[in-house]
């Protein structure tokens, strides 16, 4: 189970030295404003994706009058993962189990964390990038070559850009790159259309316990024309491309559609309807990972009180109970998230004040 039973905090933000215990069901983080919650949340974070969901800088994270934070975490499988980051360039260290990591794809693998705070709305009204990510945070999570063949594609389309920037183009270069563009292209095609596939009736039935939209349709799209093949667009798009001196086409555009009637759901829903969506979006998602690999991940919830009101928290907090898996959430008064519970559930509470956390 990806599930965290163990947490070191060092020097991360207000949070100096933290030890805690985590349930593998329910915590629940309670105190002021500027106590140290979401710096808790972000260090879980941190173990599992090596970012922040705050910022995009490393530098703010670790604690003023220090050089480096350390977060270490142990799963209840025994994975153990270790991470400091340090104001020095290069000198950021990742290990699970003890092992030097070159990359964050181990650690991410074990510890899938999905975040719902004020920043979720991104998702309907942010770039493709922000759905793209998404989207492939999940594929990344049931399909092993796919992190390889994304990674590989990135090359391509780097090698390609480069050469339609150049002043006299290598015709036969470019062929060359497209052709494995084109190959990699139909792989991650493939894979996030299937993916999608599944996740779509899950996000669907788990909408309709929240809200009701009646014209809303959410859709994926590849990138390029559907009934095309990217040769065919990268050939016939060839001028524009240079133009650019990038390419406008490819898995590099895929993106999922999230419309209502004719419009994007962002222009039609109002804050609170979003929220919801957004909700329902990740908690399929959970569904999805704990349906094929029988782990839903790790839920950080920020300061859910203040995100929606009082039944609409009631329906999200039973849905990620039904999820059974483990969820971080955060609120000033923990009254706000004491009866969103069902009974059998007991949540571990843990108060929160100037940067201490005790149980
Ligand atoms: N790099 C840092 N070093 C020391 N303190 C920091 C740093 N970054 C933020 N803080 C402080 O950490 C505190 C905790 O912030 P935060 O986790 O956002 O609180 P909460 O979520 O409980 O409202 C804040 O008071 C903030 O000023
Ligand atoms: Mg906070």
């Amino acid at each position: 189970m990806a599930a965290i039973s163990r947490l070191d905090v060092l020097r991360l933000r207000n949070l100096s030295e933290v030890h805690i215990s985590p349930a593998d069901s329910i915590n629940i983080l309670s105190g002021d404003n500027g106590s140290g919650k979401t710096s808790l949340l972000e260090a879980i974070h941190l173990l599992g994706s090596g970012r922040s969901f705050r910022s995009q800088k490393l530098e703010p994270l670790i604690q003023d009058t220090q050089d480096e934070c350390i977060v270490f975490g142990e799963l209840q499988n025994g994975i153990s993962i270790g991470l400091s980051k340090s104001r020095k360039q290069g000198a950021h260290v990742l290990k699970v189990l003890g092992e030097r990591q070159r990359s964050w794809v181990e650690a991410a693998r074990h510890l899938p964390v999905q975040v719902l705070n004020s920043e979720s709305f991104s998702l309907l009204e942010g770039s493709p990038k922000v759905r793209r990510r998404f989207l492939d945070w999940g594929v990344f999570h049931v399909e092993h070559e796919f992190v390889s063949n994304w990674r590989d594609a990135a090359k391509c389309l780097a090698h390609r850009n480069l050469l339609l920037k150049e002043r006299n183009l290598d015709r036969k270069q470019l062929l060359a790159w497209d052709v494995e563009l084109c190959r990699l292209a139909d792989l991650l095609d493939e894979s996030r259309s299937s993916y999608f596939a599944a996740f779509l009736p899950l996000f669907e039935e788990i909408l309709r316990t929240l809200i009701s939209i009646p014209t809303l349709s959410v859709s994926y799209s590849r990138g390029w024309d559907e009934g095309r093949s990217l040769e065919d667009v990268l050939s016939g798009n060839l001028i524009r491309d240079i133009k650019y001196g990038a390419t406008q086409n490819g898995p590099h555009r895929a993106d999922i559609v999230v419309r209502v009637g004719r419009l994007g759901a962002d222009e039609v829903l109002s804050r609170g309807q979003q929220k919801l969506l957004v909700s329902a979006m990740k908690i399929a998602q959970g569904h999805l990972l704990s349906r094929i690999n029988g782990v839903a991940g790790v839920y950080l919830v920020d300061d859910l009180p203040s995100e929606l009101d009082a039944a609409n928290r009631m329906r999200v907090c039973g849905l990620l109970a039904e999820l059974g898996c483990q969820v971080f959430l955060t609120c000033v008064d923990q009254s706000e998230l004491e009866n969103c519970w069902p009974a059998a559930l007991l949540p571990r509470k843990f108060h929160v004040e100037h940067g201490k956390i005790w149980q």
